[in-house]
């Protein structure tokens, strides 16, 4: 019975992107490009002049914008002529990256920056498609291009694209983009977040050339229930796309099988495999599948395995698996600033690997593509993050559909990374009905979109019966979820470190167990006695107490403290100690281990599965 479950779990799952992604395309990084990226004119707007005329109606929605409209890029037809803005006299901004980090000007700016770009383009065949795609930009952008608005996305963590075949001219096209990374409350995130909103066009811009009809999306991944049966769909688009033959080979395997597509476009795919090497943190193989479909060929690295719980293991090819992780945020080492290169994903992961990890928790929101296709080659294991953080607006429509878009566009774009075991619908949210019925919802979004993977959140938690020395989880959630994670903080904003050695945990559920943060703040060389605040002593401390505190907890399957290395943050202003960073980092961001960091890497190099 599960194994027909499965497959309709499936098969409805194709539907939701055959409606619901109508053009995210998915490998750009396998697919002709022309990279956008480099130097970009900018324009500091606080005001929105360049959007708003001064009765504060939108240019874009006015018949003659006329030449205040910056998104029109206007030059003076002559020495008479008014134009109060120039993008090509203007300073420079290097895309992909965030402006905190790129102008003492705009270190703590939040608001609007107009961002212009020119080029050339020629595509390989008159037939072929353009679409213009984006890895994230923070918050939100108006994108046109030559003069012409292509549309508005909203998150700051997720990639869009936009089909730009008839617009795109041969020589001197202009691409203007309105970047504004103000928080807003009913944003996702909204107004108060524990790290900084740094605003730009902060990963790759490219311009991605498909044949007419064209392989869009794809999900090929083992049945749960079988692992030696590939199972998922393949997605064309473009024209008339049923009828059409998609085959996919996988040398290694000696697999090479053909679909037909239905009248949507949509081929189901069924293969059956022998002697697979499974995907795993000690054998992270990853087999090249080729896709062809119609005038279109393109290569994935796909790793195969199997992923579910029984009871409080979690099962990673049928063997039960402890995930021995650090929480990551996407703070780039040494010069702070969104970390958006392959480089800068690779010296995190590095150092995940130097700590003893086999495991990774992407907080709070999306990280960039490089972190999962890297984590997929170096055998880490993945929890990905929806940033739906503290205070959302939870009565708000729009606030939930912005919260499913942006977890649509997570899955869509990562579902075939076997790195990527976790999707987290949120991280400490206080519950509510509205709170319980708007994360219930995200979770059957996530279920329906991938019925593969495990579905968690960072759950609140209580005394047990009023007792304060014995803590459970106390929150809805925990019925819906696969895995029951909590951040827990005792022995630094909950008294001392000796405190962890009164409390113990009560869970009563049957579920894996993950705890997803806990630590203290240290700045790197600051040294005191155990029970110095700020002293890698104190943080080195609490990492000993709290770790003889949790290997209590019988159904423990896995830890993420809170975190491998400093990150900026508005809410951390100690002088002299934070000066805007949150110290809970194990490594500062200069690359510096403090002592704690020795501590866990000592606990991971014993830690073995428990039954
Ligand atoms: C919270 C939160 C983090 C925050 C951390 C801290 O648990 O999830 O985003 O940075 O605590 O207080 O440092």
């Amino acid at each position: 019975m599960k194994k027909i479950s499965f497959l309709i779990l499936f098969i409805a799952s194709c539907w939701m992107y055959s409606i619901a992604q109508d053009s995210l395309l998915s490998n750009v990084y396998n697919r002709p490009f022309q990279s956008l990226n480099g130097e970009w004119n900018y324009i500091v707007d606080p005001y929105e002049n360049g959007f708003y005329n001064y009765r504060y109606e939108p240019f874009d929605q006015q018949e003659y914008p006329g030449k205040g409209a910056f998104f029109l890029n206007s030059k003076p037809a002559d020495k008479t002529d008014l134009v109060e803005y120039d993008f090509d006299q203007s300073a420079t901004l290097t895309v992909p990256g965030d402006w905190n980090s790129q102008s003492a000007y705009l270190y703590y700016y939040e608001g609007t920056v107009w961002y212009k770009t020119a080029f050339d383009f020629s595509k390989t065949n008159q037939t072929n498609r353009v679409f213009l795609y984006f890895g994230a930009v923070n918050y939100q952008a108006d994108v046109y291009l030559n003069g012409v608005k292509l549309g508005t996305h909203i998150g700051g963590f997720t990639p869009f694209n936009f089909d730009v075949t008839d617009q795109l001219q041969e020589k001197d096209n202009f691409l203007v983009v309105k970047v504004d990374n103000k928080r807003k409350k009913e944003g996702v995130p909204t107004l108060n977040t524990d790290w900084w909103n740094y605003g730009g066009i902060t990963r790759d811009v490219k311009l991605i050339e498909t044949p007419a009809t064209f392989i869009q999306d794809y999900f090929i991944q083992l049945n749960p229930e079988n692992k030696n049966h590939l199972t998922g769909y393949v997605k064309l688009s473009g024209g008339a796309v049923g009828g059409k033959t998609v085959r996919i080979a996988i040398p290694e395997l000696d697999i090479n099988q053909e679909f037909i597509t239905i009248s949507e476009g949509v081929a189901l795919v069924e293969i059956k495999l022998k002697n697979v090497e499974y995907w795993s943190p000690s054998t992270p193989h990853l087999y090249t599948v080729e896709l062809t479909a119609q005038a279109e060929k393109m290569v994935d690295k796909i790793g195969f395995r199997t992923l579910k719980t029984e009871g409080h293991h979690i099962l990673l090819n049928d063997e039960p698996v402890f995930l021995k992780g650090i929480s990551i945020h996407e703070e780039r080492p040494f010069s702070g600033g969104r970390v958006h290169s392959i480089e800068d994903a690779m010296q995190l992961l590095t150092w995940a690997k130097e700590l003893g990890c086999n495991y990774v928790r992407l907080a709070h929101y999306p990280h960039n593509e490089h972190m999962v296709r890297l984590a997929d080659q170096l055998g880490i294991m993945v929890w990905e993050e929806n940033p739906v953080y503290w205070t959302i607006s939870w009565d708000n429509e729009a606030t939930y559909l912005n919260a499913e878009n942006q977890l649509t566009e997570v899955i869509t774009r990562d579902k075939n990374r076997a790195s990527v075991l976790i999707w987290s619908m949120a991280n400490e949210t206080p519950t509510s009905d509205a709170r319980n019925q708007f994360l219930t919802k995200l979770a059957q979004h996530a279920r329906q979109l991938d019925p593969t993977r495990l579905i968690s959140a960072a759950l609140e938690q209580r005394d047990y019966e009023g007792n304060p020395s014995v803590r459970t989880i106390d929150d809805p959630f925990v019925e819906t979820v696969d895995i029951l994670s909590f951040n827990e903080y005792i022995g630094w904003y909950d008294g001392l470190p000796e405190k962890c050695r009164e409390i113990t945990w009560k869970i009563t559920q049957d579920k894996p167990v993950i705890i997803s943060e806990f630590g203290a703040g240290a700045k790197y060389g600051v040294h005191g006695d155990s029970l110095t605040r700020w002293s890698e002593e104190y943080q080195e401390n609490l990492s000993k107490e709290t770790l003889q505190m949790l290997d209590k907890i019988p159904q423990l399957q896995g830890i993420s403290p809170w975190i491998l290395m400093d990150f900026r943050s508005p809410r951390r202003v100690l002088p002299g100690i934070q000066d805007h960073w949150n110290r809970k980092g194990l490594i500062s961001e200069m690359g510096e281990k403090k002592k704690a960091f020795w501590v866990l890497k000592a606990y991971y190099e014993g830690r073995k599965v428990r039954n």
